[in-house]
This record gives C-alpha cells, sequence and structure tokens, in this order.
C-alpha cells in the first residue's frame, strides 16, 4: 500500500472529527461534518486499512462518552467552565447547553484555523454562537506561568471540567505529569477531570503493533518519546483526585447500543477516567 506520509499531529484532529462524522449517529456530533478536508480524507481512509477498521467506532463512542457526562454535570450545575486541552476540532460548545463557557487549547497554529473558521460558520449561521476563548499552546515547551494567568482571568472562580481526550498518546511522561499537576493547581474541590488513554496491555494487540508501526512512519512531530500508555493505577493514586468512573470501548459499547464488529485483537481499546477534585 502506498502509506500517507508527513502526518502532523494536528492532522489527527482533522481525521479525529472525520471518524465523528462517519457515525454521528453514534458520535451524537452532527457538525464533524463541517470539517471535512480532502488531505485528512486520505490518511483516514489509510488509517483505516493500516491500523483497524473499528477505529470509527472507537472515536464515536469516546466522544459520546464525554458528551453525555458533561451534558449531565451541566444539567446538575457542578459545572460552569469546559477546559479542553489538546481540542483538536472537537465540537462540544455547540453540543452543549449555551450557558457553558468554553476554554479551547492546542497547538497555536491549530487554535488559529479553528478559531476563524469557527467565527465565519457562526456568521453563516451553520453553528449556534457559544462563549469560547482559544489559547495557543504547545505542551512541550515551558507554558505554565502564561496559561495559569490566562485561565485565571477567563475561568476566575468558576466550576470547571478539565478534558484531556486523544492528547496524552502523544506526550511523554515529563509533558504529562506537567499538565496533572498543572491541573491540580487550577481547580477546586467538586471540580472534575475527563481523560483518556491506553493501558499497557494493549501492547499486546495486533492493532497496537501497526498502529505504532503508521505512527512512526507516518507522524512527524509527535514529542519525544511520545506514544504512551498508562496504568488505571496513575489514575487511582492521582494527588488530591478521586477516580469516580472508569469505562472503555467495551463497557460504553453496551451503554450506547454498538456491536463491535472486529475481533478484540484488531480493536484499539481506549480507557475513559472521570476524577474529583477531592482537596
Ligand atoms: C487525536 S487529536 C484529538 C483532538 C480532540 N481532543 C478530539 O478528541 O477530537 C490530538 C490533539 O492533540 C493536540 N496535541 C498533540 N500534541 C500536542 C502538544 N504538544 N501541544 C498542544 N497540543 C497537542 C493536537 O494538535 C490535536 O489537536
Amino acid at each position: 500500500m502506498n502509506r500517507t506520509k508527513n502526518i502532523h499531529v494536528s492532522d489527527t484532529a482533522f481525521v479525529t472529527c472525520g471518524f465523528r462524522r462517519l457515525n454521528e449517529a453514534l458520535s451524537g456530533d452532527s457538525y464533524a461534518k463541517l470539517w471535512y478536508n480532502s488531505k485528512a480524507e486520505i490518511i483516514l481512509k489509510d488509517y483505516l486499512a493500516a491500523v483497524s477498521t473499528e477505529e470509527i467506532n472507537t472515536h464515536c463512542i469516546r466522544n459520546r462518552f464525554f458528551l453525555e457526562t458533561i451534558k449531565t454535570v451541566v444539567k446538575e450545575n457542578k459545572i460552569e467552565v469546559l477546559i479542553n486541552f489538546g481540542a483538536g476540532f472537537s465540537m462540544y460548545p455547540f453540543l452543549l447547553s449555551e450557558k457553558l463557557l468554553h476554554i479551547e487549547i492546542d497547538k497555536p497554529e491549530l487554535v488559529k484555523h479553528k478559531s476563524k473558521k469557527i467565527q465565519q460558520w457562526v456568521k453563516d449561521y451553520k453553528l449556534p454562537a457559544r462563549k469560547i476563548n482559544f489559547i495557543g499552546i504547545d505542551f512541550s515547551e515551558k507554558y505554565e506561568n502564561q496559561l495559569r494567568q490566562e485561565l485565571k482571568e477567563f475561568v476566575g472562580e468558576k466550576k470547571c471540567f478539565i478534558l484531556i481526550e486523544g492528547v496524552l498518546f502523544f506526550l511523554n511522561t515529563n509533558e504529562i505529569n506537567r499538565l496533572f499537576s498543572l491541573f491540580n493547581t487550577i481547580q477546586s474541590i467538586g471540580d472534575y477531570i475527563g481523560s483518556v488513554s491506553y493501558t499497557h496491555n494493549i501492547k499486546t494487540t495486533d492493532a497496537y503493533t501497526r498502529l505504532i508501526k503508521y505512527a512512526t512512519q507516518g507522524v512527524k512531530d509527535a514529542s519525544n518519546d511520545g506514544f504512551q500508555t498508562i496504568e488505571h493505577e496513575f489514575y487511582k493514586t492521582l494527588k488530591n483526585y478521586k477516580l469516580i468512573n472508569h469505562q472503555d470501548y467495551f463497557s460504553c459499547s453496551e451503554v450506547y447500543n454498538n456491536q463491535p464488529k472486529c475481533e478484540k485483537t484488531n480493536i484499539l481499546n481506549e480507557h475513559f477516567y472521570i476524577l474529583k477534585k477531592q482537596k
């Protein structure tokens, strides 16, 4: 097969959103289709053939799980702000109540493109207006002080939900630890984190072997020592947080009426964690 080369980490955002478009009923994301683009479509098809055809539904289920979880906490008045780290082209602001404030953080070039497109689509009545602040940051750089300052300005004392979805795999251990210690310093008791990662035992699957081959050949700008897997223990022992919900592709498939099609070894099973700040 003629493999797609020179994929940038930001292209993965187009591809993820392409998956959500391909099963709107399962993802619950009726706006993902706005991001259709022909380069991403070639990468998407190549990736599905090379790694796993189940990747459409694994991504749809992930989005659906966080969408429903966030909808519930908004309804219960438990959060006022959603801070999405590595937000890519996710469309949560438009799928959730208009009373929510959104902070979307990603690489500078990505947020620049996203904010421009969103502005235009709102003007053209393709999207409803929402309160979104975009912040351009690279998690491999020293960003903590500047980000803390910006979040203080935008979020203040408001109750928040931090989402980090489809990102940790691309970072290294040091970058992951820095992010979670930042979360601890900006959140208050009762605030939430939603996180996604693979566990170490994914390495025994055929799909993971293909994913690593694909990622090392194709993705050009992942962090050094990237491609992380994380054990449940990391979340269970995270200082000042309690793990209050843990799901994965298979458990959520039962809830959202999805029948996995591939054999287990050909599925990249992601785990979804909800943590609540205790102190
Ligand atoms: C697979 S996409 C997931 C996007 C979105 N969270 C979703 O689920 O649709 C990964 C995202 O992480 C962002 N990302 C990866 N490494 C990053 C870094 N070092 N700094 C900032 N953002 C990063 C990419 O730009 C991309 O938008």
